[in-house]
């Protein structure tokens, strides 16, 4: 029955946490009351921008006391960041959280940049009092890159999961004119919305998951493991529990972002209208997608259109639908998450959404594959810990080299019996293959995070651009990334 349960696996000790259960397969739960109106968050289009990051209150329940978060200039989610693109960004970001809060790095996830501007776990952190300028060129190879749906986060060793659930994530847009010219939805129709979720105290205040030993203490001791698959009772959307939008009868651009730390959503309309797949969170697809579903896991985002035409008077629901596959380890859940009210007449100049988009520029991709990543649980002497190749992340490891310009082919394979979602910092990635067979049109754009359920093996490719460095690849799912499952590779 619905209801919150406690679970673990007697083999894996790391493996635990929390299900809710909100409703029977094919279900979606009684939808809340949607109360609050969805704020969409500043967009700061600057070439040289502050963030302070700091202790904010939030309003995200609709009712009661405001939410104590850590927030990226006083907000959750931070200001949304939007640059045309091949124009030098610089971001300062000021460490103005308590003490206990430690150091800070800031990621921009998808991004280009220098291994000193990556926001890397280890490197270059921003102690608090102190600050940090991350520069962003928004160019690779000498050409502007494809406009894109990014994010930015904390990316701290073995913290990258608490300090993301006291709210430290932003969005950022990277924009360009050849884009623009498409026609599809824009301005005040081209929506971003940061799905994540959390857990409240009756004063709506943030529940502590992250209670306990930290990693290399429960490794050798007796402690228990800490939460591994962190959860939270509420769905959010930009930082709010069940907000609605009021649309005008016509096409929507929707940026769907999982920022969650573990859960996955099969996101789904009520109306059973379909998403017009554009892009990932990359960049645009070759060729648009129509989807009646669409699974996004940890980090990972869609770029979609969605047409309200001839619905003026209806609400229609954005909810996460329960999969009959889904395992307890693949953490999809159902949710009613956002309501969409349609009112009033259509907009003057309705948008276009052409079948073409943009072609993804031709690679060389060699037939060999020259490295494997292997996605496991390895079991020590004490306990068990996520890892990639049998290894436990080590800071001062470095797991493979690419000669800078040169292109890569690799395996990243799922042999664990729960699924995870791999990140690959850096390059532009394509999906070479799922399988052994071609990947679905909607993974044939460029990618950065890709699911992998168990047993599952997905090729990618790129080209090592611009910088040499070190970098990262890890599992998105932050408790498993904190919990070992991070390497490192090194473009020399
Ligand atoms: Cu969004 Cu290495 O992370
Ligand atoms: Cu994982």
């Amino acid at each position: 029955g619905a209801g919150e349960y406690a679970f673990y696996c007697s083999f894996h000790p790391t493996m635990h946490g929390t299900l809710v259960v909100t409703g029977e397969p094919g279900q979606v739960p009684e939808p809340p009351d949607f109360e609050q109106e969805l704020r969409i968050p500043e967009v700061l289009n600057g070439s040289d921008l502050t963030i302070h990051v700091r202790r904010a209150p939030v309003r995200v329940m609709p009712h009661g006391p405001r939410t104590r978060m850590w927030t990226y200039g006083g907000t959750f989610p931070g200001p949304t960041i939007k640059r045309p693109t091949g124009t030098t960004t610089r971001v300062t970001f000021v460490n103005d959280l308590p003490r206990r809060a430690g150091s800070l790095t800031v990621h921009q996830h998808g991004g280009h940049q220098t291994s000193a501007d990556d926001g890397q776990p280890t490197r270059q952190l921003i102690v608090r009092g102190d600050s940090r300028t991350y520069t962003y060129r928004l160019v690779e190879g000498g050409k502007p890159m494809p406009a894109s749906f990014r994010f930015y986060h904390d990316h701290r060793m073995g913290r990258t999961a608490p300090n993301n659930w006291r709210g430290l994530q932003g969005m950022f847009l990277v924009t360009d004119e050849r884009e623009e010219r498409l026609g599809l939805p824009s301005g005040r129709f081209d929506v971003p919305l940061h799905i994540s979720e959390r857990s409240f105290t009756p004063h709506n205040q943030l529940t502590d998951p992250f209670p306990g030993a930290r990693m290399h203490e429960w490794m050798t001791g007796p402690q228990a493991p800490p939460n591994d698959a962190t959860v939270g009772r509420r769905v959010l959307v930009n930082g709010q529990f069940a907000p609605y939008l009021k649309v005008r009868p016509g096409r929507y651009r929707l940026r769907l972002l999982d920022a969650s730390l573990f859960s996955a959503y099969d996101l789904a309309l009520s109306s059973g209208r379909p998403f017009v797949q554009v892009g990932t969170g990359s960049g645009l697809l070759p060729h648009k997608v129509v989807r009646q579903d669409i699974l996004l896991g940890p980090a990972q985002r869609a770029d979609v259109v969605v047409d309200f035409t001839g619905q003026a008077g209806e609400n229609v629901l954005l909810s996460s639908i329960p999969r009959s596959d889904a395992t307890v380890g693949t953490g999809t859940r159902s949710a009613a998450i956002m309501q969409f009210r349609v009112r009033g007449r259509p907009p003057t100049r309705d948008a276009r959404v052409p079948d073409a988009l943009r072609p993804v520029p031709h690679l060389d991709v060699p037939s060999t594959v020259s490295k494997t990543w292997t996605f496991d649980l390895t079991k020590s002497g004490h306990g068990s810990y996520w890892s990639i190749n049998d290894k436990m992340f080590d800071p001062g490891r470095v797991d493979h080299r690419v000669r800078l310009g040169s292109i890569e082919r690799w395996r990243l394979r799922n042999t664990s019996d729960v699924t995870h979602y791999v990140h690959l910092h850096e390059e532009q990635w394509r999906t070479i293959s799922r399988d052994g067979r071609p990947p679905p049109p909607w993974e044939r754009g460029f990618e950065d995070t890709w699911r992998l359920d168990p047993g599952e093996t997905v090729e990618v490719a790129a080209r090592f651009t611009d910088y040499r460095g070190v970098f990262m690849v890890h599992c998105h799912m932050l408790d498993h990334e904190d919990h070992g499952m991070m390497a490192q590779f090194e473009v020399y």
